[in-house]
C-alpha cells in the first residue's frame, strides 16, 4: 500500500495556532516625482500586524512613517507611487481602484490623524457625519444610525452625547474632536485602525486620557491597531510590537519590552536616549541624535545611519545592512553583530 495516499493530510503548523494575519506589508516601496528628482520615501519595508494587536510605528520626522500607511490606504499624493505587496486580510489591495478602496476605508480600515480636521468636515454636524458613515457603508436607517452614532459617542467618552451630537465640529475642544474623530473611525467596527501620531497637538493630559481611550477600545473590540508616533514614550503602555524607522527604512523591530530594555539598533539607542523622562520630579535633559536625516533624493552609499552613528566602522560605508533576524520577533539592519 502507498503509505503517503493512506496517510491524512498533516498541517505541521495547526492553523488555529497560527495568528489571523490583519495586514501583510512586502516589498513596499514609494517613490515620489517631483521637479528635484524622485524622492525614495519608503524603501524595500515588509511588516505583519496580526488581528488584535497593536503595533508601534517611531522614527523621527520624515522617516517614511506616514507613507507606509498612506500607501497602504491607498491615499497617496497624486506625484506618489508604491510598488510591492500590501494584503489586507488575505486580499490584495495595492494599486486597486478607487471605488473597491473606499468600499474599504472608513468599514474595514480607518486612519486618524494628528488633526481631526482632517477627517471631520467643518460645515456639517457631528450627528450628520457620523450617521453618513452607517447608512453609506452598513446600510442604516437614520434613526438606528442616529442611535448607534450616540452610543459611540458615549464609548469614547463625550460628555452628554445625546446633545452634543448636533454641534459642529469648531463647537468641541481639541481633545473632544479626537474623540469624535475615533468614534468616527471605529463605527463600522474596522479591523484596522490606523492612528498617525493621534495625541501630538494635545497636552499631556489629554493625550493620557486618549491613550487610556484606545486601551480600553482595544481590549473591547480586538481591533488590530497601528500606532504611528516620533515619541516612543506614548507606545510604551499600548503597542504589542514595535517597528523603527529610518530614511524610509524599518531599522528595527521587536516586541516593546526589547526595543526597550534591549535595543540592538545605535539608532533605536538614540531615540531612547533623546525620551522625556520624568526623573525625581524634574524633567532629564534632553540627548537628541546629533546631525540629521539623510537627503532621500540623494541616499549615501552604505548604512544611511552611518554619518550619525557612533559605532559605525568600515563596513557600514560599503553595504546598506539588510534587515535581518536577530532572535524569535526581532530583527534589525546593522552591521554590528551586537551593541557594544
Ligand atoms: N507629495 C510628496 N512629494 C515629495 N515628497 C514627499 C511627498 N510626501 C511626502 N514626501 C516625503 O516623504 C518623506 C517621508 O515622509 P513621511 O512619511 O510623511 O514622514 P513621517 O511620517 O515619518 O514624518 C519625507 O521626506 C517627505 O518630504
Ligand atoms: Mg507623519
Amino acid at each position: 500500500m502507498n503509505s503517503t495516499a493512506a496517510s491524512p493530510a498533516v498541517d505541521p503548523v495547526p492553523a488555529a495556532a497560527m495568528a489571523e494575519q490583519v495586514l501583510e506589508v512586502a516589498g513596499l516601496n514609494t517613490r515620489f516625482d517631483t521637479p528635484d528628482g524622485e524622492v525614495r520615501a519608503v524603501n524595500d519595508v515588509s511588516f505583519t500586524v496580526a488581528r488584535g494587536e497593536t503595533v508601534g510605528v517611531v522614527g523621527e520626522s520624515g522617516s517614511g512613517k506616514s507613507q507606509v500607511f498612506l500607501s497602504v490606504m491607498g491615499l497617496l499624493a497624486s506625484n506618489g507611487n508604491a510598488t510591492g505587496r500590501v494584503r489586507f486580510k488575505g486580499q490584495d489591495i495595492l494599486g486597486l481602484p478607487a471605488a473597491k478602496l473606499n468600499r474599504l476605508r472608513g468599514s474595514r480600515m480607518s486612519m486618524i490623524f494628528q488633526d481631526p480636521m482632517t477627517s471631520l468636515n467643518p460645515f456639517l454636524t457631528v450627528a450628520r457625519q457620523l450617521t453618513e458613515v452607517l447608512v453609506l457603508h452598513k446600510g442604516m436607517g437614520e434613526r438606528q444610525a442616529l442611535k448607534r452614532s450616540i452610543e459611540m459617542l458615549d464609548l469614547v467618552r463625550i460628555p452628554e452625547a445625546a446633545r452634543r451630537i448636533g454641534m459642529y465640529p469648531h463647537e468641541f475642544s481639541g481633545g473632544m474632536r479626537q474623540r469624535v474623530m475615533i468614534a468616527m473611525a471605529l463605527l463600522c467596527q474596522p479591523d484596522l485602525l490606523i492612528a498617525d501620531e493621534p495625541t501630538t497637538a494635545l497636552d499631556v493630559t489629554v493625550q493620557a486620557q486618549i491613550l487610556d481611550l484606545m486601551q480600553t477600545l482595544k481590549r473591547e473590540f480586538n481591533t488590530s491597531i497601528v500606532l504611528i508616533t516620533h515619541d516612543l514614550g506614548v507606545i510604551a503602555g499600548l503597542a504589542d510590537r514595535v517597528m523603527v524607522m529610518y530614511a524610509g527604512s524599518v531599522v528595527e523591530e521587536g516586541a516593546v519590552r526589547e526595543i526597550f530594555y534591549d535595543p540592538q539598533h545605535p539608532y533605536t539607542v538614540g531615540l531612547l536616549h533623546s525620551m522625556p523622562r520624568l526623573a525625581a520630579g524634574r524633567k532629564e535633559r534632553l540627548v537628541s541624535i546629533p546631525g540629521q536625516p539623510p537627503n532621500l533624493q540623494r541616499l549615501p552609499k552604505g548604512c544611511p545611519f552611518r554619518p550619525r552613528c557612533s559605532h559605525a566602522f568600515a563596513p557600514c560605508s560599503e553595504t546598506d545592512p539588510a534587515l535581518r533576524p536577530t532572535g524569535p520577533g526581532r530583527a534589525k539592519a546593522c552591521h554590528l553583530d551586537a551593541m557594544p
